[in-house]
């Protein structure tokens, strides 16, 4: 093959790209409600299928435009109205065209000599959500996710309350331990270990019968811990968990971390971008208070993966923490103002561009355009809870607090038997089977999970403000019809 070298020839490659990109046109960008969301193999069965071998010589361009569609062909369509299985979905045009931009552009955004536009975007874009959160707050960071944000967080926390570890790492620290939600994400956990405090060190708060942390168990146990010798280091609040959607009470929360003199990170991955909607801006109401809140635009605001968001109020935490002043970077007799090399305040190094597709979204729709988004979506939450709260072969598992409507599909045999003395057990069963009926028809793809003691239930989330009240009836029709089949009197 005479094109092993890393650049485009026009001859070479010109009508290759064109192709590729009419392709994505075709199967993926302008897909329809006609189409599948996606075309389910079992993992053995995809293996003999797709052709995974590489090879000692490269293939044909008619060879790998046929890869192309093969890959396109097993893998999901997040952008279709029915995929409504995670808490990202859509396929924003403008934030298609940022991405694609940025990777044709395969910039890293650590000093400003590479990166010139992306290192003062990046900075101009945390500066206004800075300002939509408070007037202290005062710095941020972009993360690959909010589990990453969340775990960055941690650190902060440590970092700010116990400077020297830095430096001579946990070796003289006393025991500690922070507080968050029986319901708050797991990354949570992940992170506490990968930091050296532990799961352990990770005490779950009592939540309500809606998912709210309940303020009175975070003091009492505050207390307890105190009473052993073990620091409370922090509580992470949720501004809506992953689940049920629930708002933890940021301001009580907030009251009594500033008595104990705990740091208090808030963890709106999911509800943060409610900063942008002036009807429901009052959910995210105390999270002025936080010390760091992590927001993902990626999930609510549907800016394409990855693109999240670590906002902390102290404006020089960061760079006290993280930096390290690696001389090959971040020199300091630059031709320029090195003040503009953001990258040693972040503890990746090469790293994505990914304000951009933030910043031209933002740019393409105005802030106006991202609270027209979020009034269609509660719109339709609503109307998905009313339909639940309606419809006798449905029912909500609690009050719906935010976009995550949580129901149970009843069979027949349940409905009318509350008092089945294994309901719980069969109740279990039901959500794993209608979903594998409809990934086997391509149909939906909706989510399911036990929560506490509760059995397995549905959770309807959209981030596509497209979707219609339609589509809601379809959806929950749909439900309706493989679980009325399946479930026999
Ligand atoms: C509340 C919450 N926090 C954090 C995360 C993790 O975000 P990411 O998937 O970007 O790592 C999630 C993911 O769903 C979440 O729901």
């Amino acid at each position: 093959m005479g094109d092993f070298k890393p650049l485009p020839s026009k001859e070479l490659h010109k009508n290759f790209l064109e192709k590729v990109v009419e392709l994505l046109f075709n199967t993926v960008v302008f897909t329809t409600r006609k189409d599948k969301v996606l075309l389910w193999r079992s993992p053995e069965d995809l293996l003999k299928e797709f052709d995974f071998e590489l090879g000692q010589n490269g293939e044909s361009q008619e060879k790998l435009i046929q890869v192309l569609k093969n890959t396109v062909k097993f893998s999901v369509k997040t952008g279709h109205p029915y995929f409504v299985n995670q808490l990202f979905s859509g396929l924003d045009p403008y934030g298609l065209a940022a991405q694609w931009l940025t990777d044709a552009l395969n910039a890293s955004v650590y000093t400003y000599e590479v990166a010139p536009v992306f290192t003062l975007m990046e900075q101009h874009v945390i500066n206004e959500v800075c300002k939509m959160v408070g007037l202290e707050w005062g710095d941020g960071m972009f993360c690959p996710g909010g589990s990453f944000g969340n775990g960055t967080a941690i650190n902060l926390a440590r970092f700010s309350r116990f400077p020297q570890v830095k430096k001579s790492g946990s070796k003289n620290l006393p025991d500690l331990v922070m507080f968050t939600s029986e319901e708050c994400h797991y990354s949570i956990f992940k992170f506490a270990s990968f930091l050296g405090l532990g799961e352990e060190a990770v005490i779950k708060l009592k939540t309500d019968e809606v998912g709210k942390i309940v303020p009175d168990d975070l003091e009492q146990n505050i207390i307890k811990y105190k009473d052993k010798n073990v620091v409370p280091l922090m509580v992470v609040a949720t501004m809506g968990t992953t689940v049920r959607g629930a708002f933890d009470p940021v301001a009580e929360i907030s009251a009594i971390c500033k008595k104990h003199g705990l740091w208090l990170h808030v963890d709106a991955a999911w509800g943060g971008g409610l900063l942008f909607s002036q009807r429901y801006r009052t959910k995210l109401n105390g999270i002025e208070l936080a010390d760091s809140i992590v927001i993902n635009p990626h999930k609510l605001l549907a800016v394409p993966q990855q693109c999240s968001l670590l906002l902390v109020r102290d404006k020089n935490l960061l760079h006290s923490c993280h930096s390290r002043g690696a001389e090959y970077l971040f020199q300091r007799d630059k031709y320029y103002d090195s003040k503009y090399d953001v990258g040693d305040k972040y503890l990746q190094c090469g790293r994505k561009c990914d304000v951009f597709k933030f910043w031209f979204m933002w740019k393409a729709k105005g802030a106006a355009g991202f609270a027209s988004h979020i009034d269609v979506l509660m719109d339709l939450a609503h109307y998905f809870e009313e339909q639940v709260n309606c419809r006798p072969e449905f029912a909500p598992v609690s009050q719906r607090q935010y976009m995550n409507v949580c129901f149970w599909y009843l069979p027949r045999y349940l409905r009318s038997r509350p008092n089945v003395s294994d309901f719980h057990a069969e109740l279990h069963k039901v959500a794993p089977q209608i979903k594998m009926v409809m990934a086997n028809h391509g149909s939906v793809m909706l989510n399911y999970q036990p929560l506490k003691s509760l059995p397995n239930f549905f959770r309807f989330v959209s981030q596509n403000s497209s979707l219609t009240r339609n589509d809601i009836d379809f959806i929950l029709d749909h439900i309706a019809e493989i679980g009325d089949a399946l479930f026999l009197d």
